[in-house]
């Protein structure tokens, strides 16, 4: 896999209720073929050292929305990942990390979420973010009232607040700018997915539903990168004004 100077890559992973619905079955078994594209994806990107891989799991309007019994099923995956996964995530190197309010989540998965954070802490692969009960405007909300805690603390200037002390107040301050953000299922929406860090990603949205994604569609994916001219607001070659 050539990553084409990606240093991070977040992907909307949608379209398992549709995949299944297409083969006739419930669309639980489309949550539980997409586990299995999360272990592939994860498992290349990070073999291709990807230096930072973003999914997009489950959002604040999946998890207030859906029917109770299907987010009950998400909750039952994800318990069950964070145990499953584990070894294949040492093995690979991969530190996992989460952006999202996993508060809200029963506390025997949070445990689990837990667990798994702290056994891949140390890590020094590719950071894993997966985004649990996620909301861009929400996060962004959240870094906003830190920022006023702090001016209320007397402890932050409001003059001194810019782009850099925003960011650092985001879930993952060390999360990198989104270089390619891909989308499955063919839907041309955001839905709320890290407003901040795509300011300037490249978009790669595909037909394809997840639990089909394998590597090939994210080669797919940088390759269609690479033939991007990303000018950053500048004129086509790049190069700033002097
Ligand atoms: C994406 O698949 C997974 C989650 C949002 C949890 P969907 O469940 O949204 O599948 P579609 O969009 O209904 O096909
Ligand atoms: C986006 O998919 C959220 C995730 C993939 C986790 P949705 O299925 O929630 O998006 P909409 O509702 O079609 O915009
Ligand atoms: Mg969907």
């Amino acid at each position: 896999m050539d990553l084409q100077g990606v240093r991070h890559i977040a992907i909307i992973m949608d379209g398992n209720g549709r995949w299944a619905e297409a083969r006739g079955m419930v669309r639980a078994r489309g949550h539980r073929a997409g586990v299995d594209s999360v272990r592939e994806v994860v498992t290349d990107c990070a073999r291709a050292h990807l230096p930072w891989l973003t999914l997009y799991a489950l959002s604040t309007e999946n998890f207030k929305m859906r029917p109770a019994l299907e987010v009950r099923l998400l909750m039952v995956l994800l318990k069950r990942f964070m145990i499953n996964e584990r070894a294949t995530l040492m093995e690979n190197g991969v530190r996992l990390i989460t952006a999202g309010r996993i508060q809200e989540f029963p506390a025997r998965v949070v445990a689990e979420i837990r667990r798994t954070e702290a056994l891949t802490a140390g890590n020094r692969g590719m950071t894993l973010c997966l985004a649990l009960n996620y909301g861009g405007r929400g996060e962004i909300v959240d870094a906003a009232r830190e920022l006023a805690r702090e001016v209320r603390a007397g402890n932050l200037d409001p003059e001194s607040i810019d782009e850099a002390a925003f960011a650092q107040r985001l879930y993952c301050p060390s999360m990198p700018d989104v270089d390619l953000l891909v989308r499955t299922a063919g839907d041309l929406r955001v839905s709320n997915f890290l407003l901040w860090q795509i300011s300037y990603a490249e978009i790669f949205v595909t037909p394809m539903c997840w639990p089909d994604v394998r590597r090939p569609l994210i080669e797919s994916a940088l390759a269609e990168y690479a033939r991007r001219d990303r000018r950053f607001g500048g004129v086509q070659g790049g190069g700033a004004a002097s």
